[in-house]
């Protein structure tokens, strides 16, 4: 899986990450569930130093729901704080305040002892692309709608959002990119939709898509497509084979592979084929599957 995809600006962002981590007391990273290492940016340790840090598993409503507990017990032994949500419908984010709370009860504690109660903290939340960083910077700030742009030219002054008193984010989420070069992260990026089908060959990605869900998965294929999964099945026979049930031949009586493989994705990023977490921490089985 080669991804096209350059993005402008990395180095610039980055930069401009590394002066405002200066700025905050801890930085809130957001991955993906299903992906929690391919979502995460291989530079992040080096940007963030050694500041208290914070790590939400977004979208777990698509995530298996046994997987994100594995995920969040090793951030969680990693010292990291974590949080798991379902920005979009607002589920877990109203822990957002409490544990940045319980991330910095050492310096909050200080300040206490110093008479300096009160005091503001500040949070720097950090994520890859579409993972979800304006969703839940609006939702735990109380805000209607506020997309991050990251165009160039464009500087404006720093403005900090406050989720309650006492607490602000930097209100611009840093942007980071994930490790593309790596085949298997390109991959899983691409089966989630975190980068553009206009960047990718959709036959190819819902090939290897087939192929993933045909060996771990099969039960999720042969209830949804009515189909029985033949052992040792390639991605390509899979996706024939589920085009056909579908009928959708073109003419001459093949099957029309361009429209299976979009309906597969579909069907696999809006969970009709169920809630799938791609990867497990280290040491364990490649994919966990839960039906939908
Ligand atoms: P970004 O700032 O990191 O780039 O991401 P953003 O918040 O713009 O979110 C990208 C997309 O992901 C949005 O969908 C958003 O609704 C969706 N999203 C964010 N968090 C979650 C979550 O926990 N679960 C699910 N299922 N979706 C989530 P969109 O298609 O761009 O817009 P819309 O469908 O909300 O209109």
């Amino acid at each position: 899986m080669n991804i096209q995809w350059y993005p402008g600006h990395m180095t610039k962002t980055r930069r401009q990450m590394e002066q405002d981590i200066r700025l905050v007391d801890a930085v809130c990273e957001i991955v993906d569930a299903r992906i929690p290492l391919a979502s995460r940016n291989p530079d992040i340790d080096s940007i963030c130093g050694n500041k208290p840090r914070m790590m939400i598993l977004n979208r777990t409503d698509m995530a298996d729901p046994a997987a994100t507990k594995k995920w969040a017990a090793y951030f969680r032994k990693q010292g990291m704080i974590v949080l798991e949500t379902d920005a979009k419908n607002r589920k877990g984010t109203n822990q957002f305040a409490p544990k940045v709370r319980e991330l910095l009860k050492e310096k909050l504690q200080r300040y206490q002892e110093k008479g300096q109660a009160g005091r503001t903290i500040r949070v720097m939340i950090v994520g890859i692309p579409n993972v979800g960083k304006s969703t839940l910077i609006n939702q735990v700030a109380g805000r209607k709608s506020a997309k991050a742009e990251n165009r160039p030219g464009v500087t404006r002054g720093k403005q900090w959002v406050t989720v309650e008193r006492g607490l602000e984010l930097l209100d611009t989420p840093g942007i980071l990119w994930p490790k593309f070069d790596d085949p298997q992260v390109g991959l899983h990026l691409a089966v989630t939709g975190a980068v553009k089908d206009d960047v990718v060959d959709i036959e190819e990605l819902a090939i290897c898509l087939m192929e993933l869900l045909g060996k771990h998965y099969p039960n999720a294929l042969e209830t949804r497509y009515k189909v029985t999964v033949p052992e040792n099945a390639t991605g390509l026979e899979l996706l024939e084979l589920c085009g056909k049930k579908r009928g959708m031949l073109i003419s001459g009586g093949e099957v029309d592979l361009e429209r299976m493989s979009r309906v597969l994705l579909e069907e696999f990023r809006s969970c009709k084929l169920g809630r799938f977490t791609l990867e497990l921490p280290p040491d364990r089985e490649e994919i966990v599957h839960e039906e939908g």
